[in-house]
This record gives C-alpha cells, sequence and structure tokens, in this order.
C-alpha cells in the first residue's frame, strides 16, 4: 500500500510516464524515436497511467474497406482485430524540433508483420470474378512502411501545462507483400480455395483495391492511440524535465 502510494507520487513527478523510459530532449528526432519503440515493444499491453492502450491486438467493429461506387467490390468487417503493432520500430520523429510545440509532427516506422483477422462480407467484382460470401478471414501484410502526419494544436489547461489536440491523422502505408483467406466464399470451400489463390497470385492488383480503406483505418488507430494518450500527458512533461 505504502509502495503504492510512492509509485504515486514517482509517478506524478515524472508525468506519469514508467521509469524505464528515457526522457528525451527537444529536437533529439533520434532519442524520441526510440523511446517511441521502446513503449511499443515493452508496453505492448499499454501503459493506463498514460492512456496507451494495448497495441498488440486492437479490434474494431464494422469497417468498411471497400465500397462498390468506387471500386466494383463491397468489402467490411463486422469484426476486425489488428495483431503486429508491438513489433514496430520507429525510424524517425520530424517536427519536435523545439520548445514550442510543432504544428505538424511526422512518425516513419516499420512493422515486419501485421495480421487482420475477423469476420468479413463481400459482395462485387474482384479481378473480373463476381464474388460474394461472409465468414472468417485473414489479411498479412509483410513488411509494412507507414508514414503518418499528424496536425496539432496546443491546448493550455488549468494545470498550467500545455497540451495537445490532434484533429487530424494522416497515414501511408506500403507493403512488400499481403497473403489473404477469406473462409466460406460462395458457401464453398473448393470455390473459396480457388478465389483466394488467384487473388494471391495477384495480390497487388488486390492490394490497390483494399490500400485506400486499409489506410483510412490506419488513420483511426493511430489517431485513437495518440489521442488518448496526448490527453493524459501533457506535452511538457513528455520532454525531459
Ligand atoms: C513479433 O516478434 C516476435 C519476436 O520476433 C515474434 O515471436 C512474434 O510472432 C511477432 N508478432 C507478430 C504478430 O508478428
Amino acid at each position: 500500500m505504502r509502495f503504492t502510494i510512492f509509485m504515486g507520487c514517482l509517478a506524478l513527478v515524472w508525468g506519469q510516464l514508467p521509469p524505464d523510459i528515457e526522457k528525451c530532449q527537444a529536437g533529439d528526432a533520434i532519442c524520441i524515436a526510440k523511446t517511441i519503440t521502446h513503449i511499443l515493444q515493452s508496453y505492448s499491453k499499454g501503459i493506463p497511467a498514460i492512456g496507451l492502450d494495448a497495441v498488440d491486438a486492437i479490434s474494431f467493429e464494422n469497417v468498411i474497406v471497400s465500397r462498390k461506387e468506387s471500386s466494383k467490390l463491397d468489402l467490411m468487417f463486422h469484426t476486425l482485430t489488428v495483431r503486429g503493432f508491438e513489433n514496430t520500430t520507429v525510424l524517425d520523429a520530424k517536427g519536435f524540433d523545439g520548445d514550442s510545440m510543432p504544428r505538424v509532427f511526422e512518425l516513419s516506422a516499420f512493422t515486419p508483420l501485421l495480421r487482420l483477422e475477423g469476420e468479413y462480407e463481400t459482395q462485387g467484382i474482384l479481378l473480373t470474378m463476381p464474388i460474394q460470401g461472409r465468414g472468417q478471414a485473414l489479411v498479412e501484410l509483410k513488411d509494412c512502411q507507414f508514414r503518418c502526419k499528424v496536425r496539432v494544436v496546443e491546448e493550455h489547461r488549468l494545470d498550467g501545462k500545455r497540451y495537445m489536440e490532434i484533429p487530424k491523422v494522416k497515414c501511408l502505408v506500403d507493403v512488400q507483400s499481403m497473403h489473404i483467406n477469406f473462409e466460406n466464399l460462395f458457401n464453398n470451400k473448393q470455390l473459396s480455395d480457388t478465389v483466394n489463390e488467384l487473388a494471391n497470385n495477384n495480390w497487388l492488383e488486390i492490394w490497390k483495391t483494399l490500400r485506400k480503406g486499409i489506410n483510412s483505418a490506419l488513420d483511426q488507430v493511430a489517431g485513437t492511440i495518440l489521442r488518448r494518450v496526448a490527453n493524459k500527458v501533457s506535452y511538457d512533461d513528455f520532454y525531459q524535465l
């Protein structure tokens, strides 16, 4: 109990960051990239004290990936869990140059493997084939390269500190390869296997169809994670005391 109170005070003093997390000087982009990488990899289950949710499994409902009007294919996930962000390495963090808060910052990152799993529903045209189905889906994205731009607005709070409001996050992702498996297309295993094989042989074409939807899902993930942290940890506590 006493230990808990002691830890609690320590946490307040240190801006609520766990003690093994290195604080960085403003402008030290290498340190900032290293620290974010350390947090993602060592605290994949999250850090409630700083508002960080688990990053090793992120779940959504009702994600629309593609619409017929723009790509001839309706594809949505009723449920979707994304796994693999815990192995992310942040390569670069731009914008944290000085004491003043950036209006935009940019993160580049690499994730070796993302697994997207859930219950899909689809109907439309894929690679000139009419398809339809509903069931379990697995999408694996290999060697994902991210670039996210984050817009920031400074917010002064009653505690005298500056906080970051994040009105907009825009991410771009590129992958080296994609593997998909949609079960139960046409309620038929053999047809499913055939369509999946054809899709995987032409994954780049499929990726081009799904990319926009996957990108905007990522904008939502990144935005949600960053906003929760920015709401708890002030910009002033982000750097060395
Ligand atoms: C993350 O990396 C670890 C260690 O290399 C590996 O065992 C694990 O399967 C990876 N997780 C994912 C989802 O790729």
